[in-house]
């Protein structure tokens, strides 16, 4: 009898502690990401949101009835609850969320949230406006709030997007991913704010896209016989692979996009990287093959050939199918990478240019005039039909037409020169965007990529306006995209640790006011996207957990300063100098570490559930490390990274030049003054120069 009475008296105090079924109550946080342009507290008492919450839409209203159903779907996701959707109107004075169009809000993308003890108002002029005012509401709340009230507090988000292009590139060319995973990819994009994907459908590793004039493009085209081990070891898997998308498929994920206020953009590339087609239609290449859909990765020298009018008319009617396809207004042409030397020997080619007097001196040879006319014949073909172009910055050699819009790939300033010109352009640079880059120092533990080094703390970095462009052109920066080319993405998990959470930071630049962006403050905001992508089960990449570092060679005092921070400032940093493995017993980090000795620097968090990776650093320290250096000969540019000191700092530099522990020359003899600080016995005198001639550097000669 009395366990019984116990057992009442404890059910009635749970009752007592929810305010409407709820076992809990936890607390909203608006720091989101991206970072909205204005959030305001407003005072009093919050507004709780529970399973007795109405989302109410205006009635006749499709669209934001679906939006009603995404945010009731979100709150499900984090509560396990789902708020009612309905149209009456009577709902909205009943402490409810109201979503309206209100053609006073300005930007087409922007909104206005307001939170307060009788409810929640989410207003934008557009249906895409209030998309976004619901996805900063399901990121206010917290990840994991099962069977909890959400208790928000009042506060007025005031938001629009700094840029309006926000992308993604998708490569499914050199491998294909599943209609499934394409939609869960959009999911990601939508939960990031993006509205465009682009998507790379072809490739010389394999044609995506069924095209019902030519189905031998998918036929024959989508498949290889076998994919090349690691970066072109020479060494097959053995393995067939293929796959492609039926025109049902790609309706039916343009749909799924449209809904989530993405736009998809597809892309042909033409005219090089065209092996996939060409092994379909051998017909349509210089030599007339045979061909075989490409199992290595690379750039290849059989493309089409741009004498044949039948190849031209087949990329026309292969257009015709894509613009019946894709509503885009832009559709993605290519124009990267097409080596000229099958059409230097060309007959045919060579005609052509005869013909239309390709042959002019315009700084540009008759090769490259003749991309230029394939280029702007298939742009007048899809302006025909309403559509605008896009193509890679090499579109730009030769000529363009003025509407065409401009990837900007291989640096900032081909988009410079583009919007000089009066283009439109989208940066991604390499240096900021090719998401297929390693995204730490360290890579022995990182699975095989193709390069490069491109941290998350550099994607935020990440300026789209360059300040050498002039304010009137300004306005052609239309925005920017991360690219993510999956030859070293053969599995959905791996895209997923190249996207996220380089896709939080790259939505910042997209998104948020410039004047905002602060890397510190950002990392404070990640933790609950982060519990986000943990409760969705996604594969993103760990880095943020790992110990950071910053290396400084102070030539005053003669010791390389060593600074650890982690994500959490409570997190405790652990560190060796001998070289040995970091545990809860090695020393604590405090202080900026002051290194003038040869070390072997190993240092990690621990925390309760783990240790982190640990980061590894051998310093070696010579007669000249650390002395006072003076480069009478400035590196170039390119290749400054950070100055003449990182030849003095200890600091080895490894395969990878792109982190920046080399510096690089071009054309000038590399001179240098090292203050010894007084008279100094040298044995020997070494230097080391690094060659990566697939990206023109070359060795140093004495
Ligand atoms: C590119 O990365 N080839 C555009
Ligand atoms: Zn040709």
């Amino acid at each position: 009898m009395n366990v019984l009475r116990n057992l009442f008296a404890l059910s009635t105090a749970a009752l007592m502690l929810t305010a409407c079924g709820e076992k809990k109550t936890v607390k909203a946080d608006y720091d989101v990401i991206p970072k909205p342009l204005a959030t305001t507290n407003v005072a009093g008492e919050p507004f709780l949101l529970s399973a007795r919450t109405r989302i109410v839409y205006p009635a006749g209203n499709t669209k934001l009835h679906q939006n009603a159903d995404f945010l009731a779907s979100y709150v499900q996701q984090a509560t396990g609850y789902a708020p009612v959707v309905t149209d009456n109107a009577k709902e909205k004075a009943n402490g409810n969320i109201v979503l309206s169009i209100d053609p006073a809000v300005q930007n087409p993308e922007g909104y206005i949230l307001q939170v307060n003890s009788d409810g929640i108002s989410l207003k934008a002029s557009t249906e895409a406006g209030i998309f976004y005012g619901i996805q900063t509401l399901r990121k206010s709340i917290p990840a994991k709030a099962e069977n909890s009230a959400i208790e928000m507090a009042p506060v007025t988000i005031e938001d629009a997007p700094r840029f309006s292009y926000r992308g993604v590139h998708f490569d499914v060319g050199r491998h294909y991913f599943s209609v499934d995973f394409v939609k869960k990819f959009i999911d990601y994009l939508a939960l990031h704010n993006q509205n465009r994907l682009h998507w790379h459908l072809t490739e010389d590793q394999g044609w995506r896209l069924e095209i019902k004039k030519y189905p031998q493009l998918t036929e024959v085209g989508s498949k290889r016989k076998h994919t090349v081990i690691g970066q072109n070891t020479g060494e097959y898997d053995g393995k067939p692979y293929g796959g492609y998308y039926t025109q049902d498929q790609v309706r039916e994920i343009v749909a799924y996009a449209a809904d989530r206020n993405i736009i998809v953009i597809p892309e042909i590339d033409l005219p090089g990287h065209m092996l996939g087609a060409l092994a379909a239609y051998p017909q349509y290449g210089c030599t007339g093959g045979p061909y075989e859909v490409e199992a290595t990765w690379g750039v290849f020298d059989d493309v089409i050939c741009a004498g044949n009018e039948d190849a031209m008319l087949f990329l026309e009617d292969v257009l015709d199918e894509v613009v019946d396809l894709f509503p885009s207004e832009y559709i993605h042409i290519g124009g990267d990478e097409c080596p000229k030397t099958r059409w230097e020997k060309c007959p045919k080619c060579q005609d052509r240019i005869k013909k239309e007097k390709l042959n002019v001196k315009n700084g540009h040879s008759p090769e490259e005039n003749l991309q230029s006319y394939v280029i702007r014949r298939m742009e007048r073909h899809l302006n025909g039909k309403g559509r605008q172009i896009i193509g890679w910055d090499e579109t730009l050699e030769g000529g363009l037409a003025p509407n065409a819009t401009v990837m900007a790939w291989r640096g900032m300033n081909e988009g410079v020169t583009a919007a000089n010109m009066g283009h439109d352009v989208i940066m991604t640079p390499t240096s900021f965007c090719y998401f297929d880059y390693y995204q730490t120092a360290d890579t022995s533990e990182e699975p095989l990529a193709i390069g490069g080094y491109l941290p998350l703390s550099r994607v935020y970095e990440f300026e789209p306006v360059p300040s050498n462009i002039s304010d009137d052109k300004k306005h052609h920066i239309i925005g920017c995209q991360a690219n993510l080319w999956t030859e070293y993405m053969p599995t959905e998990q791996q895209v997923e640790y190249m996207l996220m959470p380089r896709l939080a930071a790259m939505s910042e630049v997209q998104w948020s006011d410039a004047s905002s962006r602060d890397y510190a403050q950002f990392l404070k905001r990640l933790p609950n996207l982060i519990a986000m992508y943990d409760r969705e089960g996604v594969n993103y990449g760990k880095h943020i957990f790992d110990v950071s570092v910053n290396y400084t060679a102070n030539t005053d005092k003669g010791v390389l300063e060593v600074e650890l921070s982690s994500l959490n400032p409570e997190d405790q940093i652990r560190y060796t100098l001998d070289g040995s493995a970091p545990s809860a017993a090695s020393a604590l980090y405090t202080a900026p570490l002051e290194i003038s000795e040869d070390a072997k620097l190993r240092s990690a968090v621990i925390r309760a559930t783990g240790a982190s990776r640990t980061l590894s650093q051998d310093v070696q320290i010579s007669k000249s490390s650390l002395k006072p250096v003076q480069s009478v000969s400035e590196p170039s540019k390119s290749y400054a990274y950070n100055g003449i000191t990182s030849l003095v700092d200890g600091l080895k530099g490894g395969r990878n030049y792109k982190t920046g522990r080399w510096i690089g020359f071009v054309g000038k003899d590399v001179e240098m003054v090292i203050d010894m600080r007084g008279e100094t016995e040298i044995s020997n005198a070494k230097v080391s120069a690094l060659v990566e001639k697939g990206d023109w550097i070359m060795g140093a000669t004495g």
